[in-house]
């Protein structure tokens, strides 16, 4: 972790979570943080790195290779958890990636593969886990979604801005049908934060995001995941059907 003013308080302690995209980036931060804060982790991507967070993370975590755009992978992953530990608690979907030209000029593969990664593989996400919480009497699930499904960002194509825009939907549904079920669902917007991806930008690009926010910078990786350790965590226990942007300000500037 390198943030300092970072403290464990046990927020989950006995706690079960599975974490997509845990390979690099966001999810292998927030991979950390719930291990430090005492649950134990399925660390799951399609890149191979989850290998390498679940070493890192030692006994509390196990790695599982999925493609999150796969039903079948997507629930051989929700089994894997169970079988491993016996119940979920909390399932923080971040696995996503970018791409896209804009409206006018995108082909249909470019539209399939940014849909089949955040929307698709977000509702079967979401549908597996509603099935592995219910057993037990519920959980958190918190997705991950972006600014950009909130206002028009001249920098991001129309298939991804669209796809996370779903995803602020589905939350809201899913949340709206399992709140009786003792199921809270959860959205969290990135505005333009410095996970391994972003931080080759060159210095005017970066200069340019980062004053987008009124904070005037970018987000750390840490910045996301205490807010996703919040809304996994007990102390969220009234919170549901929200999608929470963490940007520094960016779309309060838009509105
Ligand atoms: N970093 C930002 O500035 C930012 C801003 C807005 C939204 N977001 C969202 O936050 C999430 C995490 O972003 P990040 O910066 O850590 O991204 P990242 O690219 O660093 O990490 C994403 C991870 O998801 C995995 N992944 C991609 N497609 C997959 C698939 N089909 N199946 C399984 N795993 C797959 C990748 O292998 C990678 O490990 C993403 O959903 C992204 O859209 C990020």
């Amino acid at each position: 972790m390198t943030d300092t003013t970072y403290q464990p308080h046990g927020l989950l302690d006995g706690k079960v979570a599975l974490i997509t995209g845990a390979g690099q980036g966001i999810g292998k931060v927030i991979a950390r943080m719930f291990v430090a804060e005492g649950a134990k982790v399925l660390v799951s991507d399609f890149s191979g790195q989850q290998d390498e967070t679940a070493a890192e993370l030692g006994e509390a975590a196990i790695a599982c290779h999925a493609d999150v755009s796969v039903e079948a992978n997507i629930e051989a992953m929700f089994t894997r958890a169970v079988d491993a530990y016996g119940r979920l608690d909390a399932s923080i979907h971040v696995a996503g990636n970018s791409g896209g030209r804009w409206g006018d000029e995108i082909s249909e593969e470019e539209f399939d593969s940014i849909t089949q990664v955040h929307l698709k593989g977000m509702m079967f996400c979401c549908k597996h886990a509603v099935r592995a919480m219910l057993p037990t009497g519920g959980g958190a699930i918190v997705n991950f979604s972006s600014t950009a499904s909130i206002n028009y960002d001249p920098l991001i194509s129309f298939a991804y801005s669209s796809a996370k825009a779903g995803i602020n939907s589905l939350t809201k549904s899913f949340a709206g049908r399992h709140g009786a079920h003792g199921i809270r669902v959860n959205a969290i917007a990135p505005g333009f934060t410095l996970s391994e991806k972003n931080q080759a930008v060159s210095e005017e690009i970066m200069a340019s995001l980062s004053s987008r926010a009124a904070l005037n910078r970018a987000g750390q990786p840490e910045e996301q995941a205490k807010v996703a350790l919040f809304l996994a965590s007990d102390l969220a226990s009234f919170v549901t059907g929200v999608t929470i942007p963490v940007d520094g300000g960016w779309t309060a500037k838009l509105a």
